[in-house]
């Protein structure tokens, strides 16, 4: 981008401002865990939709509608920067976000298909992600652009259910594992050697996910997950701008849900160990 266009967007943006993180529920806290220890003087604030999750099995009307929604929430609490910490609000709707609010950085997150074919040797990737980010454009662009000299194949598995299991804290109940076995063995057993984790709520469940893997080949599988390289992306866009605190005494951390308070307060504990008190937010 052009110099004097930075200048002149980050010039309605202060550095003094939060950083906003949005997601259906509590997937966003696996990339919250990254961008807090990337910006550690940043004050963050977390926004749950938990009241209308999952957004993966929502019309992408709906999701469009309820992005926008968290992003109005968030612009009210004068947040510089919004990480759409959800794949799926990413998928479908983060180029609304854009045209609403075009001087604000905003930062989403992918289904981290580049980096697979990568490592892949095999070239036969699985993509593990909700129901609504496969059957998006923008998933699908990617996947053609990137598999279309044959070269790579990529075996998209939505996981409907899954991320509602992690929602209750259901990590490595016998209904959880048997979801997590009928969705990932067939894409072991059809080569893939990578998994991409398509879906925030997933790296919460990457021990059990491992314990597959074990139980069903002995062959190496690569994980995929974004969460780094999305925290690595929000703090470069705060540098090129100027925005980022550099006064260790202002970090801070503030959550809002539509949903459950305390439910979210638990996942803060037993997710990232931290004690905080969410508050409700109404949008
Ligand atoms: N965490 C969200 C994502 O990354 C999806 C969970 C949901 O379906 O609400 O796609």
């Amino acid at each position: 981008m052009a110099e004097s266009v930075v200048a002149s967007l980050s010039a309605s943006l202060s550095a003094a401002s939060p950083i906003g993180i949005f997601d259906s529920g509590v997937g966003g806290l696996s990339v919250l865990r990254h961008v807090r220890s990337c910006l550690k003087n940043e004050q963050l604030i977390y926004v749950s939709d938990a009241r209308y999750a999952p957004y993966g099995e929502r019309t992408e009307s709906e999701i469009e509608q309820r992005t926008l929604r968290t992003g109005a929430f968030l612009l009210s609490l004068d947040v510089k920067a919004i990480v759409v910490a959800c794949n799926t609000a990413t998928a479908v709707a983060i180029a609304a976000l854009r045209d609403a609010y075009p001087s604000l950085i905003v930062v989403g997150v992918e289904p981290g298909l580049k980096p697979a074919v990568l490592v892949s040797r095999s070239k036969i990737i699985g993509v593990l992600a909700t129901e609504a980010t496969l059957a998006s454009d923008k998933f699908r662009i990617l996947r053609d652009q990137l598999s279309k000299d044959g070269t790579v194949q990529f075996l998209p598995q939505s996981c409907n259910g899954l991320a509602d299991q992690i929602e209750r804290g259901e990590f490595s109940t016998i209904e959880t594992m048997k979801m997590l076995h009928r969705y990932i063995a067939p894409l072991l057993q059809q080569g893939a050697d990578t998994l991409v984790l398509g879906c925030t709520h997933y790296p919460f469940v990457l021990p059990q996910i491992e314990v597959v893997i074990r139980a069903t080949t002995n062959s190496p599988i690569t994980i995929i997950d974004t969460g780094a390289a999305v925290a690595r992306q929000v703090q470069g866009q705060l540098t090129q701008r100027g925005l980022i605190i550099d006064d260790e005494s202002k970090a801070s951390l503030r959550a809002f849900t539509t949903g459950n308070t305390a439910a979210l307060e638990r996942a803060f504990l037993t997710l990232l160990g931290l004690q905080i008190n969410v508050a409700s937010g109404d949008f």
